[in-house]
């Protein structure tokens, strides 16, 4: 299985595999959501295997929480665990400041309340991820399904006001109906092309009457591990103002592979 893996699934691998040494035994964690979480998830199960690591993950998702659940990775709400140590999550985009764009995966509700409730948050990605600039991959808001349309027109007009390159939005579908997130709402996409100044952006969307929240992440992410399909792993602290390489030795054991077909 490991010999059949394309580049990007290593990247996303060995920054997956780099960022859960930062886990430590006792620790509470947020499971983020996305192919490279699923990743982080793995290597956390592996490390409970193999060294009996002790942790609480609160996954941000369903199906995080039934991976977790089928690689024997203890679960708890957010409730119940309330304040968390760190959470490691993947990201659509990140820019110099590690303010990101989430929410490809739907999930981006959950994921921002986890994070937020979060000493520290991980962001994990493949070298494609990163951008000067925010914007190029659709930003995504959840919206509550009453008045969706009306809540879509009222973005619309907003972002007039705004340095944004583009104003084109969607509402993200399922096949011939609109996708339903966990929290039973809507995505709305929002193809801004290139967003001037995300902070703006960000508090303006959820001052819309039916936005619950927009995928712009600022403030929230402390250090970024970046994969790369040669092995290679950049660690960005944006606290420390520090940058690192490091070189992760790709052996998957089969272990890791178990879950997948
Ligand atoms: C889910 C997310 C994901 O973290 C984001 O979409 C990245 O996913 P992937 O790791 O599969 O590229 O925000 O809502």
């Amino acid at each position: 299985m490991a010999a059949e893996l394309n580049p990007i699934d290593k990247a996303k691998f060995v920054a997956a595999k780099r960022a859960t040494e930062y886990v430590q035994d006792g620790m509470k964690l947020g499971l983020g959501t996305g192919s490279t979480a699923a990743w982080m998830v793995r290597c956390l199960a592996e490390r409970i295997r193999e060294e009996g690591l002790r942790v609480t993950g609160v996954p941000t998702s369903t199906r995080t929480a039934e991976l977790a659940r089928s690689l024997g990775v203890p679960i708890a709400s957010l409730d119940d665990a309330k304040w968390l140590d760190l959470t490691i999550d993947g990201a659509d985009e990140f820019d110099p400041n590690l303010a990101l764009i989430k929410g490809g995966g739907a999930a981006l509700l959950q994921e921002k309340i986890v994070a937020t409730a979060s000493d520290q948050m991980i962001v994990i990605a493949d070298a494609a991820k990163e951008v000067s600039q925010l914007g190029a991959f659709p930003l995504p808001v959840e919206v509550i399904p009453f008045g969706w349309q009306t809540t879509k027109a009222l973005i619309e007009e907003t972002l007039v006001g705004l340095d944004v390159m583009n104003r084109d939005c969607s509402l993200r579908m399922n096949g011939a109906k609109p996708l339903i997130t966990d929290e039973a709402n809507y995505i709305i996409d929002l193809h801004l092309k290139r967003i001037g100044n995300p902070r703006q952006v960000a508090m303006v969307l959820n001052q819309i009457p039916g936005v619950v929240e927009n995928g712009l992440f600022i403030d929230i992410c402390d250090i970024v591990v970046i994969g790369h399909g040669d092995g290679r792993v950049t660690v960005r602290d944006i606290n420390e103002g520090t940058e690192a390489d490091d070189f992760i030795e790709f052996a998957p054991t089969d272990n890791i592979f178990a879950d997948m077909e």
